[in-house]
Formats: C-alpha cells, structure tokens, sequence
C-alpha cells in the first residue's frame, strides 16, 4: 500500500474517529474526561473464533480470565497483548481493524488462529507458536517485533511451555521475517520477559536488522541486551531493577494487592542516547545510558552506571518519552492519573486524572502513523486480580491524546483565580495560586482513594473531579497541576499555570 494513499486514509479515519467518539460519549454519558478521547472500549473481550473452536470450554476461553497489557497501534490495525495470566485465554496477540467503528469489536487472532497454541494438545515449540505476549513494538520499517514471555497461566502453575523467543512480523504481508530465540544462559527460572526497546539509533542498513534489543525480565529482574548485527545477548543486573518490599502492596480506589514485579515500564530516549526503566513495585524511576548497556556483559564486582532520577507518588506499569520535549509520561496507579515529568527541570505535571478511565494504565506509546498523538491503555487489572470483575462496566480503555496538550489543558482550566487561598501547608509553595480551594476534612465519603485520617486536601468547588491531595499516599491530581516536590516526601502543586 503506498504512503500518499494512507496518510489519506488515516486522516479520514482520524475525523470519523473524532465523530464516532462523541457519539460515545453522549450514547453512555462517559464524563468528560479532558481531552483524553477514547478510541475502543470493551466490557470483556470476545473474539471472532474460528469455526470448531471449543469456546464452551473455560480453559479455552474464559473471559474474565483475559486481561490486556498493552495495545499496539499500527497504520490500518490495533494490536492487543492478552498474555496468559490464567487459563482461558485463547490467544495472545489479538487485533481489531482501526477503522472498525464499533466501539466494541470482536478480536481476530494475530497474525490467524493457527499461531495459538490455545486448545491445542501438543504442538512443537520450533514452530511459530505465540504462546504469552506482554508487549509488542513497531519498527521503522512496519515490522512488528513480538516478545512471547512463552509462560502460561502465569498466576496459576506458571508453567514455562516454550523458551522465550521474539518473533518479528512484517506488518505488510503478516509473515514472520525473524524469529529470535532468548538462549538460556541470559535467562533464570521463572525469568518472565514482559517488554522491550528495539533501539535502532546507530542502524545504517535500513532494514531494522542491525538494531539494538532492550528485554525486561521483570520476575528475576534485569536487563537483557541482544545485539542483532552480531547476534549475541548478554544479562545486566542491577539493585535499581529489583521491587521493592515497603511497595509491593498496591492500591487503586478501594482495590489492594500485591505485585512483587521488578523492572517494567522502560522507554527510550533516541536523542541523547538514555533508557529509563522503573520496576512496578517501586515509586522511583531510574535511567542508564545506551552505552552502558552496549559495553556487553559486565563481571559481578562492575557495578552498572545507573542513575536514579527521582520519586513519585505511587507504583506504575509504562514509562513514555514524548519526543516533543523528553518528557517521560508516566501513570501512579493510586491516583490513577497521567502525568509528565520533565528530566531536566525535575518538574511534574498532572495531564489527566479519571478515576474511572485511569484504573491501571498499563501501556502508553505512539503509533507511527500519527505524529504528535500519545496513545494509553488501561485495564481494571485491579479487578482481575481482586476477582471483583464487573462484567457489566467497561474494563478496558485503549485512549489518544494530543502532545503537548498544554494549549488544550489550559484552555479547560478549572477555576478563575479570585481571593487567594492560604494555607501552612502551602508555605513552599507560590500560594497566590490557590485560589478558591475549599480546604476540607479528609472524611468525604467520594474521596477516591482513602487517606491518611490527618491528610489535608482541598476541592476546587466548581469541579468534583478534581480532588487535590496533599501528603498520604496521594498526589494532586487535575489537569493542569504542577506538583513541584514538597517538603519531606510530599508534594505541593499549583493549578492552571505552566
Ligand atoms: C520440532 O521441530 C524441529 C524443527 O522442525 C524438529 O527438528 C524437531 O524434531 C521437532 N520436535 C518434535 C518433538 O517433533
Ligand atoms: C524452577 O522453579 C520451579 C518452581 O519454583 C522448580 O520447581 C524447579 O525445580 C526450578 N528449576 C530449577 C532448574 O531450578
Ligand atoms: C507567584 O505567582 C505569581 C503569579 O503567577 C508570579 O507573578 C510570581 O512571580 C510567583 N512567585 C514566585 C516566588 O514564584
């Protein structure tokens, strides 16, 4: 398909999107939720089966046992990762057309049925089998690089049925081009590798083949580099990459549970050469340089060059860098929130905040194809794991929005500065900005998140959505907050300015 025609294509597709979405909108009275438009939503998944499936089996198909942890947004299709966290999942890589205009469509097995190894008795794992995909990544030359964890039922025998491998397909003939076995030697038992980085800043062949791999295996934490112009791997280890215990128990709204995950969210910054990466049980983000992770393999007493870059307010899955302006966008699950912070500046911003909408972000990323748009999905994994899935809500959100969406955010400001608000616990702040909070007890029974009984926030009276947390486990979260670090551990934050 050539280039001219798809762009054609993608713009028409962009404005029946736009059209579509309000129709959404009104038809379920989604609350407005700034300027995050959502693209699909789905109750549970259901799938277009082939014919004889065995979709009366729970071990076949169960879905409320089907949970995504990332979609991948390609030219014509979406692409979503279900990995098999229980039994019941009937394929790994599912994918929707994007011009599909049901708000709700059926998945298709990717690339078709006969890659699954659902249902399926024996099979040899030489073949190109998919058996569980985490996370997925487009390349620059339309190819889509698959990470199979290869472990099934990951939360209940996690039983390891295939070594993992990469298989890239090529998005324009849905052909595996590459297939990429991860040795043993880089792995431990229970390794389970759920993301990576194709890193093509120094390929020269135009062919996407000579590229650099970042793995994260997030059980037994660590970083597995795979050079691809000399097909060779090696394992980077490091304490920064690890969970840690006081964060393990995460909470969203009235939802708590343990992830004991290691290093997962990672993104890559192509200009100066830096990959950051945050465990999920953590609230740190660290980074390490793109050389230090090509240097190969290190001996134990090398201490890798890690640097940790900051604190935040809660545990959180996908880590985005916005080329725009190297921000890395984030999501603290607690305050089920997607904020951005600058590394240089060390200043935090607020983007979105829904408490509905923002229920585990568990991926955000951009599509190729449309510049400037920041694409976040989120799954109500809280739910599944709590075993309170409601079956009749919308668990599953794949949202885009525009970046930087600072002109848009500031545009929908909340309030109109008036009498300032005062308050001690303001006092590193600038305070004239606080204007018209009401300052408030922490016992409202709409608090989204609980607090600390000695936890002080403020509502701005003309938004209920915009609750603002000060210290506890929350952070203010509205668009257009800034939250610049307070204190010991806390956070102050002003509203509407830049
Ligand atoms: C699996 O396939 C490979 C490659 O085709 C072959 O060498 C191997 O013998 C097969 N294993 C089994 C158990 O059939
Ligand atoms: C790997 O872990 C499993 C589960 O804990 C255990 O049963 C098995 O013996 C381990 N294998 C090796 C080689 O350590
Ligand atoms: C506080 O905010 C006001 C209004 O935006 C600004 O003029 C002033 O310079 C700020 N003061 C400090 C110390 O940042």
């Amino acid at each position: 398909m050539g280039r001219a025609r798809s762009s054609f294509l993608v713009t028409v597709l962009f404005i029946a999107g736009n059209l579509l979405f309000c129709g959404i909108r009104h038809a379920h009275s989604l609350a407005v939720r700034s300027n995050l438009e959502i693209v699909k939503q789905w109750k549970l998944f259901s799938y277009e089966f082939p014919p004889h499936a065995p979709v009366s089996d729970p071990d076949y198909y169960n879905p409320t046992n089907i949970v995504p942890t990332s979609m991948t947004v390609a030219y014509d299709r979406i692409f979503i990762a279900t990995p098999k966290l229980f039994a019941g999942v009937p394929t790994t890589v599912g994918y929707v057309s994007k011009s599909d205009f049901n708000e709700s469509p059926r998945l298709n097995s990717y690339p078709d049925w006969s890659y699954t190894v659902s249902g399926r008795k024996s099979f040899n794992c030489s073949d190109s089998y998919l058996v569980s995909v985490y996370r997925m990544r487009i390349d620059s030359c339309n190819r889509l690089w698959i990470l199979d964890a290869a472990v099934s039922r990951t939360f209940e025998d996690s039983e390891q049925t295939c070594q993992p491998k990469i298989l890239v397909f090529d998005l324009n003939t849905d052909q595996v081009v590459r297939r990429i076995d991860i040795p043993k030697d880089v792995l431990r038992n229970q390794s389970i590798l759920v993301n990576l980085i194709v890193d093509e800043t120094t390929s020269t062949s135009g062919t996407c083949d000579d590229v650099f791999v970042y793995i994260a295996d997030t059980v037994k934490p660590a970083i597995i580099v795979y050079d691809s112009a000399r097909d060779m791997m090696w394992r980077l280890s490091h304490p920064a990459m690890w969970p840690d215990p006081d964060l393990g128990l995460v909470q969203v709204l009235n939802d708590k549970f343990f992830i004991m995950d290691g290093i997962i969210g990672l993104a890559f910054d192509t200009i100066n050469g830096i990959l950051y990466f945050q465990p999920l049980a953590t609230d740190r983000i660290f980074s390490i340089t793109r050389d230090a992770l090509r240097a190969g393999p290190r001996r134990l007493h090398d201490i890798l060059p890690i640097r940790f870059l900051g604190k935040k307010s809660s545990q959180g899955l996908p880590l985005y860098l916005a080329p725009q302006d190297g921000s890395l966008l984030f999501s603290p699950v607690t305050e089920t929130a997607i904020v951005s912070w600058h590394p240089q500046t060390n200043k935090q911003s607020v983007l979105f905040y829904d408490v509905e909408a923002l229920q585990f972000v568990a991926d955000i990323s951009e599509s190729p194809w449309e510049s400037g748009v920041v694409y976040a999905m989120s799954s109500k994994f809280n739910r599944f794991t709590s075993e309170t899935v409601n079956r009749d809500e919308i668990n599953f959100r794949l949202m885009r929005f525009k970046y930087p969406s600072r002109s848009a955010v500031s545009s929908q400001r909340l309030f109109t500065p008036s009498a300032p608000f005062k308050s001690d616990l303001y006092t590193n702040g600038n305070d004239t900005i606080y204007t018209r909070a009401e300052e408030r007890s922490s016992s409202a029974t709409y608090l989204p998140y609980s607090l600390d009984p000695n936890t002080k926030y403020f509502q701005l009276p003309s938004a209920r959505s915009s609750l603002h947390t000060f210290a506890g486990n929350g952070i203010p979260a509205t668009p257009a907050a800034h939250i610049l670090p307070f204190g010991r551990g806390g956070y102050s934050y002003s509203l509407g300015v830049n």
